[in-house]
């Protein structure tokens, strides 16, 4: 049972401050820079313990070896395997993202862990990014809305979450030297929101400096985010830990607020903020203070964490696997499915009717968790949507399953871990060098990446050669079903840590598949598992769509229940899906996977809010999800009071025969802004459950803030006076309510 204990900061900076004494310049150095792949040093003599990481965002990894990336191999490592971040974000439920948070804290607690390399809440610039099904969502207020009750359901079990990646980490191509220039505004109205949230109300405990640079400078060793933005003017007092590698620069670093240097390679000795920084300091050239700022920084985490300090014997002992984490994870993966379409009512499919179903696509009996990258998790089990379809129906009705497509078989080497591989050019640049040969560097990525595009074209031609015998078996198959569902999507091969997709489209054919597939079962549900949007251009000849981001060890279960009713569907997109990536803001300045430098050109203008400004239709907007019931607004009244918040009211209404929920999303658009701005923004969102013909009234509450822009010069954010369009809408394009509110 926890044992809620108050800390009294007074007490605690005291003997923070006592300890920092005591300590001894190497003792200082152990502390600040990994000793093992995953720890920072220990200091026995005063009772300090190493901070032990793990990974990460879905799940508690794997143990790997101390100082090699070959996993430990053993069997009581498997953990309960949760929901993307992608996925947690189409529930738009900030309860449920405090349950996963508080599920992730519980079992990294549980199998020993200090620090949890999560949440991922990287704003999703383009949706290429291969990482992208970590992150949130587009839209910074989403991002950050659920972000904090993570985070806190996270630290409620005395495990810090470490936020990542800081900032602006939204590409995988050159991930380690790309340049990203972006302006001020850009950086505080997009890529800043989430995390100055996940500090100022999740209280996160530790943040990860991100791997690229910004304006420059590398994120790990950039004054201007973590002194200036970050500490002086967030206010942020705990942990900033470096990515894996993402330190170069010795003296940088020392002199920035990047507390603990982790890294990829075993020398640890070698590491920036080891021997070269003792170097420096003997030499005096950078201060012994700022290593204590450092030590500062970690032992205040730690004394959070109740690692140390009069409260250690109260600290949680976490459980992991356990039956309350599986319940949730299954909550949560059920609202995070997305009916993108449904004509002709074609779901729910009503099970008594059938007799034999057909399934076809390899992601149908596809498991994800081992995969992504960093993200990996060894799960306790994972249910593909096939076994959740067979286990809700039962052994009375036929259930033939075709692969459809051909998938080119990986197989996995257990001796070396991608990770160790996928930074191998660290390697040889980084030892005890000031600063490293990034053209070298560079040249490495970028063999790696020439192989890596060669290879899967040659698989093309091997994949088209098989698909024709595999498209025909399918098309045979789905001609004498009661009901036809098509599984495809992506896999790990493309949403991944480490590169980028080439481009938005389905891999394996399917859509050549799928166009076939339709042309003999109109009603072929479409169905897909991946972690970023895909193109889907016989999307209007299909009736049926329903995309799961990977939702977790429960995923075939959820898939099962809202296919045949037993759930229905109320997830909503928390991004675009564009018609095609040409119409995407990065798509048309090609500022994106670029190596060396990108120019974040875009600036406000990507996801929703370029296609509201050029008026493109995305193929599913953003906010998008449908339900297997319908739902009326009415009454809306605001009340703008001067200099203060306005206050919203509305009701939503279940106006069909089936319980449901709705996510109903408040955008602002202001009517003459003073600058540019985008047409709109949301600014807040209620998800309402209601059983059949019930409403209930919505009140929220929108604060100045929401209606700031940054302004550069003044560097702040300021709210001009004036009318702005409230819109309350079932998503971004489909507005039900409008208002005007007016700022004094
Ligand atoms: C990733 C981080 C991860 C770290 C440790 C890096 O490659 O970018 O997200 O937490 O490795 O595995």
């Amino acid at each position: 049972m926890r044992k809620d204990v108050k800390i009294d900061t007074k007490k605690m900076e005291k003997e923070i401050e006592k300890t920092v004494r005591k300590l001894t310049l190497d003792e200082k150095l152990a502390m600040i820079h990994g000793a093992t792949l995953f720890q920072s040093g220990a200091v026995e003599r005063l009772g300090i313990p190493a901070i032990i990481t793990s990974d990460g965002p879905m799940g508690v990894r794997a143990e790997f070896m101390s100082d090699r990336w070959i996993p430990a191999g053993n069997n009581d490592d498997m953990v309960s395997y949760l929901p993307s971040n992608s996925a947690l974000a189409s529930t738009w439920n900030p309860k449920l993202a405090h349950d996963m948070g508080h599920v992730l804290g519980a079992e990294a607690r549980g199998r020993g862990k200090d620090v949890i390399l999560a949440p991922g809440i990287n704003i999703k610039r383009d949706p290429k990014c291969g990482r992208n099904f970590e992150y949130m969502s587009e839209d910074p207020k989403l991002a950050a809305t659920l972000a904090v009750p993570f985070i806190q359901g996270v630290q409620e079990n005395d495990v810090a979450a470490c936020v990542k990646h800081f900032a602006a980490n939204c590409q995988e191509t050159d991930r380690l030297m790309v340049d990203e220039e972006i302006d001020d505004r850009t950086l505080y109205e997009i890529y800043l929101p989430a995390f100055k949230a996940a500090v100022q109300e999740g209280g996160a405990y530790s943040i990860m400096g991100a791997y690229n640079k910004i304006n420059g400078y590398h994120c790990c060793e950039n004054k201007m985010l973590l002194d200036g933005i970050l500490r002086m003017e967030w206010g942020f007092d705990g942990a900033v830990i470096s990515d894996w590698g993402g330190v170069h620069k010795t003296k940088e670093a020392a002199e920035c607020s990047m507390d603990l240097e982790m890294s990829v390679f075993p020398d640890f000795d070698d590491y920036k903020l080891a021997n070269p920084l003792k170097e420096l300091v003997e030499k005096g050239e950078v201060s012994e203070d700022r290593i204590d700022a450092k030590v500062r920084n970690l032992l205040r985490m730690m004394y959070r964490l109740k690692m140390i300090g009069k409260h250690k014997d109260s600290r949680q002992s976490g459980a992991y696997n356990v039956p309350e984490h599986r319940e949730a994870i299954l909550k949560t993966a059920e609202e995070s499915i997305i009916l993108l379409k449904n004509e002709n009512k074609t779901l729910p499919l009503d099970a008594k009717k059938i007799k034999k179903l057909v399934v076809i696509g390899q992601n149908a009996a596809k498991v994800h968790s081992d995969g992504g990258g960093s993200a990996e998790i060894k799960s306790l089990y994972e249910i593909c949507p096939l076994m959740g379809l067979k286990m809700y129906l039962g052994g009375n009705v036929q259930v033939e399953y075709v692969k459809g497509y051909y998938v080119p078989e990986k197989p996995k080497t257990f001796e070396q871990n991608w990770q160790a591989t996928s930074l191998d050019d660290l390697k040889d640049t980084n030892v005890g060098q000031a600063v490293r040969d990034e053209a070298h560097e560079h040249e490495n990525h970028r063999k790696g990446e020439e192989e890596r595009l060669a290879k899967l074209e040659k698989e093309k031609v091997e994949i088209h050669e098989k698909n024709r015998q595999l498209f025909a078996q399918a098309v045979e198959a789905a001609k004498d079903a009661d009901a036809v569902i098509f599984v495809g999507g992506l896999n790990h091969d493309f949403d991944s840590e480490g590169f980028d997709r080439s481009d938005m489209k389905l891999p394996y054919e399917q859509d050549l598949l799928i166009e076939e597939l339709l042309k003999v079962r109109k009603d072929a549900i479409i169905t897909f598992v991946g972690g970023s949007p895909v193109e889907m251009p016989w999307r209007d000849k299909a009736q049926a769509i329903l995309w799961s981001y990977y939702a977790g060890m429960e995923t075939g279960n959820a898939f099962a229940k809202v296919i045949f009713g037993e759930v229905n569907p109320s997830g909503k997109l928390a991004e675009t899906f564009p018609a095609r990536y040409e119409d995407c803001a990065t798509g048309k300045n090609g500022q994106f996977g670029k190596w060396g430098a990108i120019k974040l050109e875009e600036g406000l203008y990507y996801g929703y809010r370029h296609f509201d400004r050029q008026r493109i239709t995305p193929a599913f907007c953003f906010g998008h999800g449908l339900s297997y019931t319908t739902f009326e607004y009415g009454n809306f009244t605001l009340k703008a009071e001067k200099g203060k918040n306005v206050k919203l009211s509305f009701t939503v209404k279940n106006t069909g025969k089936k319980a449901g929920a709705e996510i109903a999303q408040v955008y602002i658009a202001p009517i003459s802004p003073s600058v540019d701005r985008p047409v709109k923004e949301l600014k807040a969102y209620a998800k309402v459950e209601l059983a059949a013909g019930k409403s209930k009234k919505v009140s929220l509450t929108l604060t100045q803030q929401d209606f700031a822009y940054f302004d550069e010069h003044l560097h702040d954010f300021i709210s001009d006076a004036g009318d702005y369009e409230i819109l309350i809408g079932a998503s971004c394009e489909d507005i039900r309510l409008k208002g005007i509110a007016t700022l004094a």
